[in-house]
């Protein structure tokens, strides 16, 4: 099959899906883990289109997520394509059960059993669900088939929960989503989002995390995002945030010592997330940005860059 790579072979896709999800869903109702990325909001777009209000999207909001994106979510899906969408605040509910936690991958498990967990209260509240959809792409099935990773869409439901799935693009490339959801009038900052990992700010809160430091967190991201996006490098650089370290060192403001958190910038280039080279930011940038950190996020004295590869540094720090 032709690589999806223009409007109209996108246009092709879209009007071949729309057929086979009617086809395969009849009148029947079907469940979607939205979170927001473009492989799941492509395929609630194109669900939307076939079947409007037998598709019933969830959104967790997890507390990890960037500044902005429940927000969007919902003004998009439910308030411009009228989706049926729960929006399932469950904020303190995670950082309730990761408060004190500080080794990533018991953080990162916490995540993962509780997105399930809340996942599968909403799909119980519902009646007559038959399907679940899944924003599955083919580097997916690729990747579980040679064992590298487990495969982190929304497995591992409960087994009274069986649904008939429902992968509408499960044989295409991270690309060729983009032009998919760019032809479905999804928003540029939602196709063509940088990755964003499952546990979200969670690894980037480094250590137990704590609402404050999450918060500095979630602002000094939305500051670099912004300068990002206007300076010309967010459709540039392959991935870029903050991370804010779980200890404090001594600084001045105002004439009166502080003792805050540092932020770290990162920003990298790949091709699959195997290994990462850096950006080079021109200082300039790096000076406005570190002088924007400084002065508008709350408990923040010192900004730092990241200059470290990968090997020998993982492109997140947790
Ligand atoms: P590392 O830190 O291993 O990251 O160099 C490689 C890529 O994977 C992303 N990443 C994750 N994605 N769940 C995810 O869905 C995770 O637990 C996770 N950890 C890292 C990371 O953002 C980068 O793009």
């Amino acid at each position: 099959m032709d690589r999806i790579t223009t409007p109209e072979l996108a246009r092709a896709f879209i009007d071949e899906q729309l057929c086979a999800l009617r086809s395969q869903i009849g009148n029947k109702k079907v469940l979607l883990a939205l979170s927001g990325g473009v492989d799941s909001s492509v395929v609630a777009a194109l669900l939307i289109r076939a079947i409007g209000h037998q598709l019933t999207c969830v959104h967790v909001n997890h507390g990890l997520l960037r500044k902005g994106e429940p927000e969007q979510v919902i003004e998009v899906f439910r308030n411009q394509m009228d989706a049926n969408l729960i929006y399932v605040d469950a904020v303190d509910r995670f950082l309730d059960k990761l408060a004190g936690v500080s080794d990533p991958e018991t953080k990162r498990k916490i995540i993962g059993k509780e997105f399930i967990d809340v996942f599968a209260e909403e799909a119980k509240k519902l009646e007559g669900i038959e399907f679940l959809a899944q924003g599955t792409i083919y580097p997916d099935i690729l990747e579980s088939d040679v064992g590298v990773k487990a495969h982190h869409n929304v497995g591992g439901l409960p087994e009274d929960l069986q649904f008939e799935l429902v992968e509408p693009v499960k044989f295409l490339y991270k690309d060729e989503v983009r032009v998919v959801g760019k032809e479905l009038g999804l928003p540029d900052n939602m196709v063509y989002r940088q990755p964003f990992p499952g546990p979200g700010l969670g690894v980037r809160c480094v250590g137990a995390i704590t609402r404050d430091r999450l918060e500095a967190l979630r602002e000094s991201d939305a500051i670099l995002r912004e300068e990002f996006a206007k300076n010309g490098l967010a459709g540039k650089v392959w991935q870029y945030f903050t991370i804010v370290p779980d200890f404090k060192s001594t600084g001045i403001s105002n004439g009166l010592r502080t003792f805050d958190w540092p932020v770290v910038i990162r920003a990298v280039n790949s091709v699959d997330a195997t290994a990462a080279t850096i950006e080079e930011i021109p200082y300039s940038l790096l000076h406005h940005i570190t002088n924007r950190i400084t002065h508008e996020v709350k408990g923040v004295n010192r900004v730092l860059y990241d200059l470290t590869p990968k090997p020998t540094g993982t492109i997140e720090w947790e």
